[in-house]
């Protein structure tokens, strides 16, 4: 399937990273704000909780939310709480991927990992304790013009983080180590492990604003599942093919790990081929929405060219 709009290079990529750049920038100011100050005790806790969260990561989710804001021209004071909302469950859940009963890692984005840097103990809480912030800041602002969009918003966010979402994904990653599984298997993984999430970021966004027609929406979740899904392809891909150095996490883990990943059961070419697809397909989603959903494109592709 055809593209249906181009993204041209130069000019709209220049202007896509100011954008972006702006955006993680406004959302690290937010971050620091929501979270629990350090000086507050528990101290060691509330420390750990920003150490995971504040001053690093690509911050993809919030964009993708900001995106999906400026499809249904929400306010962006909503959608900076949604946003932070996912970038904290984001934060809580690298927190536990890197400890030593999961993926046991040392660095992430580019420094001691949370539970290396205080330990085991802390970094669990720290995610207990970001998992319950987050949802904290869904109940307590007004995201939606009805209360039912409200509770809407937190029903599919709860989906997203729990035992059919995120967490159920990590559970599928880590009964799977060492073992040979399908693409199915693998694909149904990778879109709860991380598609999830991403997914979830995208129609949070869109919910803050004006409604949009059911079929909409259904396009909308379409592109969130398919560049959801091209993330951690390309994750997997990175993991092979990048360096510690510009990953600002250890490469090469998943085969030292015997991870099944795009990568170990296609091969890295058609891996790449894979999330190609997946990009022109979610391009293809958002074919209805016009100008509107221009960020939401580049995103995309920012999302499947990466290179850390
Ligand atoms: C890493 O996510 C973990 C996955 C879900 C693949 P990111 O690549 O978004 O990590 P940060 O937030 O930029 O550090
Ligand atoms: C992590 O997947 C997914 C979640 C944290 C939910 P990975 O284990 O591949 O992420 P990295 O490579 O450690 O960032
Ligand atoms: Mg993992
Ligand atoms: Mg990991
Ligand atoms: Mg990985």
């Amino acid at each position: 399937m055809a593209a249906n709009l181009k993204i041209s290079p130069l000019s709209a990529m220049s202007d896509f990273q100011d954008w972006a750049r702006t955006v993680a920038l406004d959302m690290e100011r937010t971050l620091e704000i929501l979270l629990p100050a350090a000086n507050i005790a528990p101290i060691r806790l509330h420390d750990a909780m920003r150490y995971a969260t504040l001053g690093g990561g690509k911050r993809v989710r919030p964009m993708l939310a900001f995106a999906a804001g400026l499809v249904t021209q929400a306010d962006p004071e909503r959608v900076k709480i949604v946003a932070a909302a996912v970038e904290i469950i984001h934060a809580y859940s690298l927190a536990h991927d890197d400890l030593p009963c999961m993926d046991n890692d040392v660095l992430r984005r580019g420094k001691p990992t949370c539970h290396v840097e205080f330990d085991e103990a802390t970094a669990l809480l720290a995610g207990d304790a970001l998992q319950a912030l987050a949802f904290e800041l869904m109940a307590n602002y007004r995201l939606a013009d009805s209360s039912e969009t409200q509770i809407l918003m937190q029903q599919l966010f709860a989906r997203a983080c729990g035992s059919v979402g995120m967490a159920g994904g990590q559970a599928i990653d880590l009964a799977n180590v060492g073992k040979q599984i399908t693409l199915p298997e693998l694909e149904f993984m990778h879109i709860l492990k991380t598609g999830a999430l991403i997914r979830a970021a995208v129609r949070l966004g869109a919910y803050c604003g004006k409604p949009l027609r059911e079929a909409e929406m259904g396009q909308l979740d379409r592109y969130g599942k398919l560049v959801g899904l091209a993330f951690q392809v390309v994750d997997d891909i990175l993991d092979c093919e990048s360096n510690t150095e510009k990953l600002g996490k250890t490469a090469g883990k998943d085969q030292d790990a015997n991870k099944p990943t795009y990568v170990s059961l296609m091969g890295l070419m058609p891996a790449k081929q894979f999330a190609a697809e997946l990009l022109r397909d979610a391009l293809d989603a958002l074919g209805g929405f016009g100008e509107n959903a221009a960020r939401l494109r580049q995103l995309a592709a920012f999302i499947v060219q990466r290179q850390h």
